[in-house]
């Protein structure tokens, strides 16, 4: 029996992005902070990609099994995980089968593609959410072998998904029109931009709407620690869309989501390329001779544009830093305010400066773990019903957040020095 035809649904028209609800700064989001999860019925997650962002790694926080594990507890039961790398997926299952969450994994299958996982899905085993940490090259389009998102709601029509960013790394007319088709399906799509669901971004949020301010400007700054990052395809723009598109992604975003709708023909941009001068870096830690000359990534972009309210943006990313920290910063101005967010990724801090006041009051809430906070806004969703909780990240918002991203690619490209 085909899976679709046994889960029946209306259709329903989502709004992009839901709105904020009202900002509590006292909400607990770390999860040792969090009431033990209560006893219930499983709930079925099927996973897609075995990689670091769904388990875990030394670069960073990112892990959402384990989120999902301390969200649901004994009730998740991972049915499927679905990755062409079985030796890759095999491993992370073997680690979590060792732990106390052997009953989460103790079940699932490993799949090589979603074609082969939905030719054995049951009604036993019908997922109630799909949580996507591919690599973008593998979806976000409309061609085979990059519609990921079509083939799910075709055989899993309307369950809700989780989907990493950037949400391809195809042409952006294409996420485009996955966006439309997700929006035509009714799915409830959240995805992975969680530097919207900081306590100190909601804070910039809910001062620029209680003030009714109209932002005039926005800088963000995104210099990055380039010493250990030795993936050979991260240096090499044809396997990776490079690091406006895939990693200043979030800052854009965040832009997006201070200042409103870009108007993509003002983006201008220039870049500092491998070949000039000043563009020279001596702890590169892969050979990036073995990459073609003209797929190697620029080691500074910067980039203006205008929002449609007039207002101008800026990013300066820079592959410049040697060590760990990456040095990161997004200001916002508005008439009489500074709202300055800094280290986003670390230690967040906000630096607010309000009218009559010529000093600057910090901010800063401890424990704060967005990444929890994504994962169980949208389990919070699809158990008690949408609004329940924020989804701060449509698939349509996400799209716009892509196209800015490649709109500031093409316009540095444009405008590159001939070696
Ligand atoms: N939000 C964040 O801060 C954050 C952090 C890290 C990664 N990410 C995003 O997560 C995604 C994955 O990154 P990662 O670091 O986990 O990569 P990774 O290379 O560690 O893992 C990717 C995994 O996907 C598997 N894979 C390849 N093709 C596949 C396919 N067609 N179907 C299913 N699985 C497939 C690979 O075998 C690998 O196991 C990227 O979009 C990345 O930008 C986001």
């Amino acid at each position: 029996m085909r899976a679709s035809s046994f889960h029946v649904s209306a259709r329903v028209m989502r709004p992009a992005t839901q709105p904020t609800l009202a900002f509590d700064p006292h909400a607990k989001t770390a999860m040792d902070k969090q009431e033990p999860p209560a006893p219930g019925a499983d709930f079925r997650v099927v996973i897609v990609g075995a990689g670091n962002i769904n388990f875990g790694s030394d670069e960073g926080p990112w892990n959402h099994t384990f989120r999902l594990e301390h969200k649901l507890g004994p009730r998740l039961k991972v049915v499927a995980l679905i990755d062409p790398s079985a030796e890759r997926a095999k491993r992370v299952l073997r680690m979590k089968c060792q732990s106390f969450v052997l009953s989460a994994y103790k079940d699932t299958i490993v799949y090589p593609s979603f074609k082969d996982y939905m030719n054995s899905v049951t009604p036993e085993t019908y997922p109630h959410a799909v949580w996507v940490g591919s690599p973008p090259a593998y979806r976000g389009g409309t061609e085979p072998g990059r519609n990921l998102e079509m083939l799910l709601t075709d055989g899993l029509p309307r369950v809700p998904l989780f989907i990493e960013k950037p949400v391809s790394t195809g042409p952006v007319d294409q996420a485009f029109q996955v966006s439309e088709m997700l929006k035509q399906n009714g799915s409830l799509v959240s995805v992975g931009y969680m530097l919207r669901y900081l306590k100190v971004v909601q804070k910039m949020k809910q001062i620029l709407t209680e003030n009714n301010l109209k932002v005039m400007a926005i800088n963000a700054r995104y210099i990055m620690a380039y010493e250990h990052t030795a993936k050979l395809d991260w240096w090499d723009k044809s396997k990776n869309p490079g690091p406006i598109v895939e990693q200043a992604t979030h800052f854009c975003d965040l832009a997006r989501y201070f200042g409103g709708e870009v108007d993509l023909s003002t983006v201008m941009a220039h870049s500092l390329e491998y070949f000039e001068p000043a563009g020279q870096l001596s702890k590169i830690p892969v050979d990036e001779s073995l990459i073609e000359p003209e797929n190697r990534i620029p080691r500074i972009t910067c980039a203006t544009w205008k929002f449609q309210s007039g207002a101008v943006g800026s990013l300066t990313h820079a592959v410049a830093l040697q060590g760990t920290n990456y040095s990161t910063e997004i200001d916002v101005f508005a008439d009489g305010y500074s709202l300055r967010l800094i280290d986003p990724y670390n230690a967040p801090m906000l630096y607010i400066r309000r009218p009559g006041d010529d000093h600057e009051e910090v901010l800063r809430y401890n424990d704060d773990d967005p990444f929890f906070s994504e994962v169980s806004n949208l389990i919070d969703c699809i158990e008690h019903g949408e609004g329940t909780s924020p989804i701060l990240s449509s698939y349509e918002d996400a799209a716009k957040t892509y196209a800015l991203t490649w709109a500031i690619r093409e316009a540095s490209e444009r405008t590159v020095r001939k070696p």
